[in-house]
């Protein structure tokens, strides 16, 4: 989508039972639509649009858009005709790409489960979930220890238009009884026998790892994962403790696996520097797979008025776990770490952090995830999120004629390497699109104040003009640019001596 329409669709609320779709008596559906934009799923946002329609309509969408309270109303009829402009240059296969995938053997329909958190706590929210399209759950970790949390005990950064890009919490685990999760284990595989249910675990010693693991095994979960990475949990031998120590994940990766032999997840913790010893252990243990990752550790911010961090409870608050977008790249770090370890290459890996749209999951896919767990962003937006997920992964499949997801797995994991064995003899020139360039000059002065001073600013025509002998072809200009103004050329310099 063209860079000011992208603005546009994320002014959206994504209401709940959004009255611009409730006004539409064309069936168009526009509020679903803007919503298959926002989460990059042109494919639906596009598919049987009769623009016609739009256009020959009084956009009754526009004035009932719930933003007419606030900020003016989205200008929806404008966006449906960019997204099916936009849709037409999709040239779709007629195949029904196969998302199925399986850990170690148990077959899940798609690769999206809610990870374990208070999005997969009870019966009703995974049954919703279930219905709406994800494969399965992991559940919120069980322990048989009371939990007594806080209140507040969330935070976030925002990006301006308020979704969260970093979020922290300071939840440790269900706050439901072993008992009672077992209960919901058994009325979830009944009603829903071929969606997946992992149980995720935490024992204080190896007599409660081999008893949980048992307990839930019996009561129908399909997986177990082990938690070895809660950062709220921190006591000796307790969650992120013993994903930090090689000697602690083996032994109760040991004892979890005594109480089962259904499929064994070690969920690992990234508060750590390189976390494939502690993968190597757990298989060592007998794991059959790793879950990666769990949350940062983190302080999101302090009130300067107040001087209270967040969340802030009665004035104070401890560094707790970070998830959302912002820890996509560490977690693609760690997971390309692992899927590339030799010793590792028969284990399956449950990729998450940050995953929100179905560009991000495909990312995990290709670096070697076999399946993916969402948190952060179920909280933000809800289960509806498994849309635009299957939908956009489908369409991308369709576009290449991909018939199965496994063409991708690890796909894109060899192109991992080290630094000293990146080309470094040929400059990527930025190309200006003087037609797209809007003349802000932002390219100029990052270029000048933080690049090389490749740049000049034309002031009569406010166009920028490089200076091919000072470019090093950093891209920062192409980066900051808001109007997706600049390109790259190649050119190739001869190699530099030191
Ligand atoms: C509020 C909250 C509670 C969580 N509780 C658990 C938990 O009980 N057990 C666990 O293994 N991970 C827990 N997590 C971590 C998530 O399962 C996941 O590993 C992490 O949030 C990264 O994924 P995301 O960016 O999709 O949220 C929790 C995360 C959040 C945000």
């Amino acid at each position: 989508m063209r860079w000011q329409y992208e603005n546009e669709i994320s002014r959206c609320l994504l209401c709940h039972d959004p009255l611009c779709s409730k006004a539409c008596s064309e069936g168009v559906d526009p509020a679903k639509r803007i919503r298959s934009l926002s989460f990059d799923d042109i494919y639906s946002a596009a598919e049987n649009l009769d623009i016609d329609r739009c256009k020959n309509c009084s956009a009754p969408c526009q004035e009932n858009c719930i933003l007419n309270k606030q900020s003016g109303p989205i200008r929806i009829r404008e966006l449906l005709e960019a997204a099916y402009e936009e849709g037409l240059k999709n040239e779709l296969s007629d195949i029904e790409p196969d998302l199925s995938v399986d850990i170690c053997g148990v077959k899940l329909e798609n690769p999206f489960l809610l990870s374990s958190s208070v999005v997969a706590s009870n019966y009703e929210m995974c049954a919703k979930a279930f219905e709406q399209g994800f494969a399965g759950a992991c559940f919120k970790t069980i322990c048989l220890f009371e939990q007594h949390e806080t209140s507040p005990r969330f935070s976030a950064l925002k990006s301006q238009n308020g979704s969260f890009y970093g979020f922290k919490n300071i939840e440790q685990l269900s706050d439901h009884s072993l008992e009672e999760n077992l209960v919901v284990f058994g009325q979830l595989k009944e009603k829903y026998p071929d969606k997946i249910i992992i149980a995720s675990i935490m024992g204080r010693n190896e007599k409660e790892w081999e008893y949980l693991a048992r307990e839930c095994d019996k009561a129908g979960a399909d997986v177990i994962e082990c938690n070895f990475s809660c950062p709220n949990m921190e006591e000796s031998a307790l969650g992120v403790t013993i994903g930090q120590s090689e000697e602690l994940t083996k032994r109760f990766t040991a004892a979890a696996r005594k109480g089962t032999k259904k499929p064994l997840l070690a969920k690992m913790t990234p508060n750590i520097t390189d976390m494939v010893p502690v993968a190597i252990a757990a298989k060592e243990g007998g794991a059959d797979g790793i879950a990666a990752i769990n949350t940062i550790k983190s302080i999101t911010s302090v009130n300067i008025d107040t001087l209270a961090p967040l969340p802030s409870v009665k004035g104070k608050s401890s560094p707790g776990g970070y998830s959302g977008s912002a820890v996509k790249p560490i977690a693609l770090r760690f997971i390309s770490d692992m899927s590339n370890c030799e010793d590792l290459q028969d284990m399956h890996i449950s990729g998450m952090g940050g995953i929100t749209t179905w560009r991000d999951a495909l990312e995990f896919l290709l670096l070697g995830c076999g399946s993916l767990q969402i948190t952060t962003a179920v909280m933000q937006y809800g289960y509806r999120i498994i849309d635009d997920l299957i939908a956009g992964l489908k369409g991308y499949m369709r576009e290449r004629n991909i018939k199965d997801l496994y063409q991708l797995i690890g796909a894109a994991k060899e192109n991992i390497v080290e630094l000293d064995e990146l080309e470094r003899d040929t400059i990527l020139y930025p190309k200006f699109r003087n037609e797209q360039c809007i003349g802000c000059g932002r390219c100029y002065i990052s270029c000048y104040d933080g690049g090389h001073q490749a740049i000049r600013f034309d002031e009569t025509n406010r166009r920028p003009i490089l200076d091919a002998k000072k470019c090093v072809g950093c891209h920062l200009c192409l980066l900051v640019c808001p109007a997706k103004a600049i390109t790259t050329a190649i050119r190739r310099v001869k190699k530099m001596t030191s």
